[in-house]
């Protein structure tokens, strides 16, 4: 008999925010088995779950979820009772460079879980697929009003274009086949196990490695932060006490200019690394624009806080002073996945097994 009283798929959880939801999940939810499915791109590393791996209620799984026939084997298999799906390509300049793999991913492999989600789940209404998407479906703001559950959709960037298009086919499958979805849109994360291409732990490892620090346009560009343990807990009250159909947004109430920010990590790192002050400023290096640059992303996040009684718990002072402690004693994760390293340590670990 299953020991369990549920079984969930989360998917991309070797990645950024899926470590973190995993690692919440696995913890705090010792009746539920959590299964892990991550193609390991470059962005995902099992490292991140390292502490978790041997868990009893925790099994990872090697997969794509472009892949239509793996897909439906695996619900076949494990009877999901639940799927919270973060697997995507997700930095808008790769997507720039490389459309169609975000097209591959974020959109027909969404489309893969939800057919195996109505394959398997029949009418059973108890089943749920949670999506996870991004504010920046949403489109840009200018420096007025937030984004709203409301917003028409407006999409910029080939990501954001991929991440809209999956939004609304979870729409369809939930309106047309009438499975239980959710979808939250969340403004920008930052904190541990954030790979160093996004702004804040790039700065980061280039302050550390005293190299430039590249600022798009005039870092005019303004985007609304949230600690990714945040995210996490958004993520926990959604899934169980969301309503099917709804869409939650999720945001920081923190907006901040790029180079603002990034003036302000200059400051923290200079503390920590007993540089002089002023000193990591000047690795500041204004560069050309991103084609399509959203000017302003802000969320207004007060439904979930009115309905489901979330709201963040982390200032950004504390969140960002956590962030940059976390790279310090971490150097060698930096190393290892700039470097591609993690490929290796997961043939080591897991394909013997
Ligand atoms: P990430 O790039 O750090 O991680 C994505 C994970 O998905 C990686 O582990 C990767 O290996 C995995 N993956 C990619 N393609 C796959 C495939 N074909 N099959 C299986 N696994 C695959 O991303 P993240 O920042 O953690 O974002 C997670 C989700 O949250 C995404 O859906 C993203 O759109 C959304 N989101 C991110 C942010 C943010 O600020 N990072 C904000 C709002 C929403
Ligand atoms: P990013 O972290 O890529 O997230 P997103 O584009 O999804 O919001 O970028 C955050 C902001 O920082 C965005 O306005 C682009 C800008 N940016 C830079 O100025 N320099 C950089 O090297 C990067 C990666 C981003």
């Amino acid at each position: 008999m299953n020991q369990f009283s549920k079984t969930l798929l989360i998917t991309g959880g070797a990645g950024f925010i899926g470590s973190h939801v995993v690692r919440l999940f696995v913890t705090k939810y010792p009746e539920y088995k959590i299964v892990n499915l991550d193609k390991l791109t470059y962005a995902g590393n099992l490292e991140n779950l390292r502490d978790i791996e041997n868990a009893p209620n925790y099994k990872f799984i090697k997969g794509d979820i472009v892949d239509a026939d793996f897909i439906q084997d695996l619900f076949a298999v494990y009877q999901f009772d639940g799927v919270i799906h973060l697997a995507a390509e997700s930095h808008v300049d790769r997507s720039i460079s490389n459309p169609i793999e975000f097209v591959m991913t974020n959109v027909v492999g969404t489309v893969n879980l939800l057919n195996a989600a109505k394959h398997n789940w029949k009418d059973n209404k108890e089943k749920r697929f949670y999506h996870i998407s991004t504010d920046e479906v949403y489109g840009t703001l200018g420096n007025e009003g937030l984004f709203t559950e409301n917003t028409p959709y407006d999409p910029h960037s080939p990501y954001s274009a991929s991440k809209a298009s999956s939004d609304h086919f979870v729409r369809a499958y939930h309106d047309t086949f009438g499975i239980n979805t959710v979808i939250s849109n969340c403004s920008n994360n930052y904190g541990p196990n954030h790979f160093p291409e996004k702004l804040i732990p790039l700065a980061i490892n280039n302050i550390l490695n005293k190299k430039p620090i590249p600022i798009y346009g005039k870092g005019e560009n303004v985007r609304d932060w949230l600690y990714v343990i945040d995210h996490a807990r958004a993520i926990d009250v959604v899934f169980h006490n969301g309503k099917s159909g709804e869409t939650y947004n999720i945001g920081g109430h923190n907006e901040w200019k790029n180079i603002d920010l990034i003036r302000l990590l200059c400051k923290i790192m200079d503390k920590k690394l007993n540089r002089a002050e002023g000193e990591s400023e000047k690795l500041i290096t204004f560069v050309t624009d991103r084609a399509g640059h959203d000017l302003r992303y802000a969320i207004d996040a007060s439904k979930i806080e009115k309905e489901l009684g979330w709201k963040p718990s982390v200032t950004f002072e504390k969140g960002l002073e956590q962030t940059v402690d976390w790279y310090l004693n971490n150097k060698e994760w930096l190393q290892n996945v700039t470097s591609g390293n993690y490929q290796k340590y997961y043939e080591q670990q897991y394909h013997n097994r």
